[in-house]
């Protein structure tokens, strides 16, 4: 993969992770990171460490929006800051706000991660940890989440992959040529 881009204007250089919950950020992220050499910023974990409670918590105590104001105020400070290409993992509902998904596209290579609703519901039932989908029947609330989110995702994201049949290292490739092909095009044309 080519290194990302002109190492003084770093804004846009990231390779940004959407998509619901259980659709493999997280893993994926992880693996990009080790092929690539980009750091991995997790901005669940992020938020969890800043604010000193597990997610979960922060929606029982403070609520939802509290917490999209977080993811907000965290992707303006990642646009502010001056940091090395990063891959960036999101929360599924960051695209939810408009700000958010301007934001997202201004820091770099936005891709969705699309796995079907099965998928979803099996990888998210090994854990507790998402507010979301805590009561209740799982496939029906992902079913509706995918509903609603789809078309923001798609809004989003400069490209789609599918995430439930691929392995992890195909999908990382992908990434990887389509990255490469969005960061060329952002060269000046005299560094092409
Ligand atoms: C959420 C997804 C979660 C986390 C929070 C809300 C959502 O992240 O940000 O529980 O609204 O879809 P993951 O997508 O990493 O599970």
């Amino acid at each position: 993969m080519i290194a990302p881009i002109h190492p003084i204007d770093t804004h846009g250089h990231h390779i940004i992770l959407v998509g619901l919950m259980g659709c493999g950020k997280t893993t994926i992220g992880k693996a990009l990171s080790k092929r690539t050499g980009m750091p991995l910023l997790d901005m669940d974990s992020v938020i969890e460490e800043q604010v000193g409670k597990p997610i979960p918590e922060i929606f029982a105590e403070s609520g939802e929006n509290y917490f999209r104001a977080l993811e907000t105020a965290l992707l303006r400070y990642l646009l502010d800051a001056k940091r090395v290409p990063t891959i960036i993992s999101t929360g599924g509902g960051v695209v939810l706000r408009p700000e958010n998904r301007a934001l997202l596209r201004q820091l770099g290579f936005c891709v969705w991660l699309r796995a079907s609703v099965k998928v979803l519901a099996v990888r998210t039932s090994y854990s507790n940890s998402r507010p979301l989908l805590r009561e209740g029947n799982a496939l029906e609330k992902l079913q509706k989440l995918h509903t609603e989110r789809r078309p923001l995702y798609r809004k989003t994201a400069h490209c789609v992959l599918e995430s439930s049949r691929l392995d992890v290292p195909t999908v990382v490739t992908s990434i990887c040529r389509q990255a490469d092909k969005y960061f060329l095009n952002m060269l000046p044309h005299w560094e092409k």
